[in-house]
């Protein structure tokens, strides 16, 4: 079954259509990524799934529900962690998860056991008294999250869930959004500009731009769309770097870091092709480096006014 499906969506502000018609199918207890540009409609689309804005045409059901007509229960059945925090930092950590456990009308006795899990799951217990203007970003992040699970949601909307964060952080956070869906079957939809973060954790990616989606896939199916395979060799002076782009005139030369991109696959057949031309001409290279397309590849590509 679908945790999430959306026929045809639309959105306008103004003048402005940001969705001219989305289609989204997710399937239940897996983590999906939605990737776009900067004003895509990433947040508009959070949105209008989470019910928080009115979609203006198409349908949207989120687990279950139409996010319209049985809005109660959509929201019952969700968490969202947005793109901005919605801590409050007068109060401590604790103080946080028990007002977000008043607000889910649990028991004081339950919300207390579900805020002190929830700490220690996300390695806040020293931290729990603590107002969270002495939290640091990484921390306040956490706390969000811990703050959406206190409804114990089936369905969680994560807006740029990373975003500002340290690398150590970053993986914390990968961690425990892997560990609700492989865990405890939760479907994670969420938002971001970091396509590595959308590579470790994502069963499938969409990519929004021009207020359609534009390619939809698995990390692999998203990269195999795009060339961007390309043999990076290295060489200790300008000299040898021009006598190298002048053996493969589609390669393109970087005379500032000495190294020429021609492009090609991790074949040994490819690589030994450089190298014997290389040697042939008597091309001294330092080293070489074989790199795929990546996700970063897949996006440049698609989105923007390059591709359009
Ligand atoms: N309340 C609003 N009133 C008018 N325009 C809006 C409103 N909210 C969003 N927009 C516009 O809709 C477009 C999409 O915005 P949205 O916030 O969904 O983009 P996004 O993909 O989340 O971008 P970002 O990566 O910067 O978070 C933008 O052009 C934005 O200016
Ligand atoms: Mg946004």
């Amino acid at each position: 079954m679908a945790a999430i499906s959306t026929v045809g969506l639309t959105k306008a502000y103004g003048d402005k259509a940001v969705l001219k018609g989305v289609d989204l199918e997710i399937p239940e207890g897996s983590v999906f990524a939605l990737l776009g540009p900067n004003g895509a409609g990433k947040t508009t689309t959070v949105e209008i799934l989470s019910t928080l804005i009115p979609a203006d045409g198409g349908a949207a059901r989120v687990a279950g529900h139409d996010v319209v007509r049985e809005a109660d229960a959509v929201r019952a059945a969700i968490g969202v962690t947005g793109q901005f925090s919605a801590v409050d930092n007068l109060l401590t950590a604790e103080e946080n998860l028990m007002l977000m456990s008043d607000l889910n009308h649990l028991r004081r006795r339950e919300g207390r056991r579900r805020a002190e899990e929830l700490l220690r799951r996300f390695d806040l217990t020293e931290a729990a008294r603590k107002p969270v203007t002495t939290f640091s970003g990484g921390m306040r992040r956490k706390l969000d999250l811990a703050m959406t699970l206190v409804g114990d949601p089936r369905v969680i909307f994560l807006d740029e869930p990373t975003t500002g964060l340290d690398p150590r952080s970053r993986r914390t956070m990968w961690e425990i959004i892997r560990g609700l869906a492989a865990d405890h079957g939760v479907t994670i939809f969420l938002t971001t500009q970091y396509l590595e973060e959308a590579d470790q954790l994502a069963d499938r990616i969409a990519v929004l731009d021009g207020g359609r989606i534009v390619a939809e896939g698995t990390a692999e199916e998203l990269k195999r769309i795009v060339p961007g395979g390309r043999i990076r060799v290295q060489f200790a002076d300008a000299g040898q770097l021009d006598a190298a782009a002048a053996l493969f005139g589609y390669a393109t030369a970087d005379p500032e870091a000495l190294g020429l991109d021609i492009p090609g696959d991790n074949s040994v057949l490819t690589v030994k092709a450089v190298l014997d031309a290389l040697d042939n001409a008597s091309v001294r290279a330092e080293s070489l480096v074989v790199e795929t397309a990546d996700l970063d590849d897949v996006f440049l590509t698609l989105t923007g006014e390059g591709a359009r």
